[in-house]
């Protein structure tokens, strides 16, 4: 079977009152497709996720398409979303540790999730459970599915989440964050487990993160966000090695490289936040290429070479 289209996000706008926390986003999620999404804090990656899978605060308003297998999501009733969430898009998010129940133990908690969407008996479930947990490298899960949160180590807390979002056995899947907060070694393999489960099941994930060495080390297509716009959007080789957006050539230059001596640059100023309609480029106060036009207007989107960037001073096309 070829790559199938398994979610569109179209034209993803996402406002919290006067803030614009995501502009006319756009991108696609194939199966077995690794799509990242990466930015500073503040670029709205946590916001396009949630509007994705409907889980916007009250106070947000989000226009745009989001289509399942070309159904549209936006709009969608409560319970089709419901139906969505975990069945058919899982999702694990940013302020992860607190996603496990801390007085219910990890196997009545997948239990629950499964049965949720799927008519199995508890046994059933259980055992899906268990077999899950192995499929993670869990080595004793029958040990971790009676256990509490507060029982395990960071590493495998965060694989009982993972596991949990994907018991019900979703095609896509969103990974806020998901290793950021554990140690170099740790976060390697639950990326490497990740990524193998969701390609056994030909799954799309999109995977979160403010580090480019993940994106290097797991992504097959990045889309850069910055003031919640896509700056850039390459398949991943085309990025590392002809980044066009300052944005995303600054971010390559702030972060360590490995096998390269070259010290590592910060990015000057703070990430922007952005109210109303955006008329300019948002990175261009912190932009060293920036000219006028920068500040006159947003740049359309422009095509070279097998990346789409939005800037008027792309890095290595200058006239
Ligand atoms: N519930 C909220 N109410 C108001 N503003 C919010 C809320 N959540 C996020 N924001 C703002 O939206 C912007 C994007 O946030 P977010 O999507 O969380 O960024 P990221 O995940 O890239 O760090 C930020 O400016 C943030 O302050
Ligand atoms: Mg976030």
């Amino acid at each position: 079977m070829g790559s199938q289209k398994l979610l569109e996000v179209e034209n993803l706008c996402i406002r919290y009152g006067a803030l614009t926390a995501v502009s006319s986003v756009s991108f696609s999620v194939s199966n077995k497709e690794v799509v990242g999404l990466v930015g500073e804090s503040g670029a709205g990656k946590s916001a396009t996720a949630k509007g994705i899978i409907g889980l916007l605060p009250p106070i947000a308003r989000m226009s745009g398409s989001v289509r399942y297998r070309g159904e549209e999501l936006v709009g969608a009733s409560r319970a089709r979303l419901q139906k969505a969430r975990g069945a058919q898009i899982g999702y694990i998010f940013q302020d992860a540790l607190t996603a496990l129940d801390p007085v219910r133990t990890v196997g009545v908690q997948l239990v629950e999730a499964l049965r949720v969407h799927k008519p199995v008996s508890k046994r059933e479930a259980w055992q899906a459970g268990e077999a899950l947990l192995e499929e993670l490298k869990i080595r004793d899960p029958r040990r971790v599915m009676n256990s509490y949160a507060h029982e395990l180590s960071g590493g495998m807390r965060q694989r009982a989440i993972i596991a949990l979002a994907l018991i019900a056995e979703p095609e896509v899947i969103i990974a806020d964050e998901v290793t950021s907060a554990l140690d170099v070694t740790v976060q390697r393999k639950v990326l490497e487990i990740l990524l193998r489960v969701c390609s056994d099941r030909g799954a799309g994930l999109i995977m979160i993160t403010h580090d480019l060495g993940v994106v290097a080390q797991t992504c097959d297509r990045v889309i850069v966000l910055y003031g919640g716009i896509v700056a850039e959007d390459a398949d991943v080789y085309t990025l590392f090695d002809h980044p066009r957006h300052p944005y995303t050539h600054a971010l390559m230059r702030s972060m360590p490289r490995v096998g390269s001596d070259a010290p590592f640059e910060p990015i000057p100023g703070s990430a922007i936040q952005v109210f109303g309609e955006l008329q300019m480029c948002p990175f261009h106060e912190r932009c060293a290429k920036a000219g006028p036009d920068c500040s006159a207007k947003l740049p359309p989107v422009q095509t070279y070479g097998g990346s789409q960037f939005r800037c008027f001073h792309p890095v290595g096309l200058e006239q």
